[in-house]
């Protein structure tokens, strides 16, 4: 493997929305950003993702760009990127935008013009299709889903795919007789990749950022991005007479020379790191996703965070238990072995909060989630760290439909109604994995608003800021965050720093319920081991441990080489 700048890093994701509020507008800002670089600093944070604050409308919070080439003014302006850029890089950090390609925003100029002349050079940058005559109609529903699929509610569209966010992904093109594909939100066209114009056009934006000394990207939803050709319908797996967006995609091929294409024009020439947002690849894929010469630099591990979701909808998900949450790292990490470098994940700005999820009802406290840090952070790749995720913030609660603002709760929630959950159920069943928990202000005080703004902020804060935030943490020794602190210090720390970087990983005692155990192996062998469960247990260490390198708590039991763990207990040994 070639070593490469990113590889003993670790990265920090910023919502900016929701991190710090810089004018009392209620949303956070960039401004606010570059007066908590210090913090990130002295976290030890190296990279600094940046979900997008270009100029959007914020149909779905700045997925949907109406500027590539601009910020949005709610978040501050050109100048306050620049000099984030520049702040950052005296100390000694790199930030990364969003690269969101797939789709753009109905109110980028390309999707007006567009509209204005459907037959024109901007018409081919998205996925227009005539309207369709009854007659037509009534053909293509024969021949495309069989005489018993048919469906009258599909058959008058293009295709029957259902969009990530619900309904149909086509819609009216607005004063025309067509209609336009949207994977997402109806507020975010599909761009059309097989258009060369529109490629260049991408590459273009990219480089003029990273001439602007950005240190790379986070690269959304791109397993989208290639389309199955013609398009056309499948069978419908739901009620509404819809499919899945998994269908196509499943046979859509040839993503690669729109990705390597990508990476040779662009990435390639600045050694930029570039992160990709993939689903479902195939095992044999993953040298030209993340091999030496891989369309990316790294790509996230999503093992965890799609177990048990449902076709159905939220509302049907099973929860993961500890030796689940195990099974899907585990399998994650041999998958990749040493091909590459995954980036893991407890959280992002499109899940729960971690703590939430993988910690059983009811134990989540202090202990347990410095135990789901330290067996997350250990694992072979690069560590992403989530804001707020290093105070341990937790899920918040909805007390009605109303407090969300995230659309696609707001879709599942709809799904769970359709499907015969009365309204409370369907808000709990949707409260467990909505976005917006995720999305509430970072904690940053027990002041009002948690410290994020002095004005009211665009989404309630947590209750439970009095008890965790930053400046209680900061000056607790035995904070989450300073356990954060501690497991980014031993990465970097020289004597271990190639073992926990390159070494290899080796699961131990894998059938031993409720625990997760693993060996790092390269110049030295450490041994990171959690107890997941409030019950104590025990583990045989074939030899004597030299060192105890992390313990979350006080003690460590052991005799004979048994070592007893407590409740939580998650120790890092050098074997
Ligand atoms: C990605 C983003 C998500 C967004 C979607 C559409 O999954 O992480 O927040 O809604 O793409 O851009
Ligand atoms: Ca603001």
């Amino acid at each position: 493997m070639i070593k490469k700048w990113w590889h003993d890093k670790v990265a920090y994701q910023i919502y900016p929305k929701s991190f710090y509020d810089s004018n009392g507008d209620g949303i956070g800002d960039i401004p606010g950003i570059i007066s908590k670089l210090d913090y990130l600093k002295d976290l030890g944070v190296d990279i600094i993702w940046l979900s997008p604050c270009y100029q959007s409308p914020l149909a779905d919070q700045g997925y949907d760009i109406s500027d590539y080439y601009n910020i949005d003014p709610r978040f501050g302006t050109m100048e306050d990127m620049e000099q984030l850029i520049a702040e950052a890089k005296k100390r000694n950090m790199y930030i990364l935008m969003d690269l969101v390609v797939n789709h753009c925003s109905d109110e980028h100029e390309w999707f007006r013009k567009a509209c204005e002349n459907p037959d024109g050079k901007y018409g081919n940058f998205f996925y227009l299709r005539d309207k369709k005559s009854s007659g037509a109609r009534l053909q293509d529903s024969l021949c495309e889903l069989g005489e018993n699929e048919s469906n009258s509610y599909t058959s008058e569209l293009p295709t029957n795919w259902r969009s990530y966010f619900g309904g149909s992904v086509w819609e009216d093109l607005p004063g025309t007789d067509k209609q336009y594909l949207h994977l997402f939100h109806k507020k975010q066209p599909d761009l059309n990749w097989e258009n060369p114009e529109l490629r260049e056009e991408v590459y273009k934006n990219i480089n003029w950022w990273l001439d602007k000394g950005l240190g790379g990207f986070r690269i959304d939803a791109i397993i989208n991005i290639k389309k199955a050709l013609p398009l056309h319908s499948y069978a419908p797996d739901r009620e509404d007479g819809l499919c899945s967006i998994y269908a196509m995609l499943e046979e859509a091929k040839g993503i690669g020379e729109f990705l390597g294409e990508m990476r040779d024009r662009t990435f390639k020439k600045y050694d930029a790191f570039s992160v990709g947002e993939v689903f479902n690849e195939k095992p044999e894929e993953l040298p030209d996703f993340i091999g030496d010469n891989g369309y990316f630099s790294s790509m996230f591990d999503f093992n965890e965070t799609i177990f048990g979701g449902s076709a159905k909808g939220w509302y049907d998900a099973k929860p993961i238990t500890p030796d689940d949450y195990k099974k899907c790292c585990f399998e994650a990490q041999a998958k990749v072995g040493d091909i590459g470098f995954l980036s893991n994940i407890i959280e992002n700005h499109d899940e729960p909060r971690g703590v939430s999820r993988y910690i059983p009802e009811g134990d989540c406290c202090t202990e347990s989630k410095k135990m789901l840090a330290a067996l997350n952070f250990m694992l072979r790749g690069l560590p992403f760290i989530y804001q707020g995720q290093e105070l341990g913030m937790e899920n918040t609660t909805f007390t009605s439909i109303e407090d969300v603002d995230d659309i696609s709760t707001l879709n599942e929630y709809q799904i769970a109604l359709n499907a015969g959950l009365t309204p409370t159920a369907a808000l709990e069943a949707v409260s467990k994995f909505s976005r917006d928990n995720a999305r509430t202000p970072m904690q940053w005080t027990d002041g009002i608003n948690a410290g994020f703004t002095t004005g009211t902020p665009w989404l309630k804060v947590n209750q439970n800021y009095t008890s965790i935030n930053a400046e209680a943490q900061l000056t607790d020794p035995d904070s989450v965050l300073n356990f954060y602190k501690k497991l980014i210090a031993l990465r970097k720390d020289p004597v271990y720093s190639e073992t926990i970087v390159y070494g290899a990983l080796e699961p131990v005692w894998e059938d031993q319920h409720n625990l997760m155990a693993y060996y790092r192996k390269g110049d030295k062998t450490l041994l990171v081991v959690g107890n997941y469960q409030k019950e104590v247990q025990e583990v045989a260490l074939p030899s004597a441990y030299k060192k105890v390198l992390l313990n979350n708590l006080e003690d460590i039991a052991s005799e004979n080489n048994i070592i007893r763990l407590y409740g939580y207990q998650v120790l890092i040994l050098e074997m």
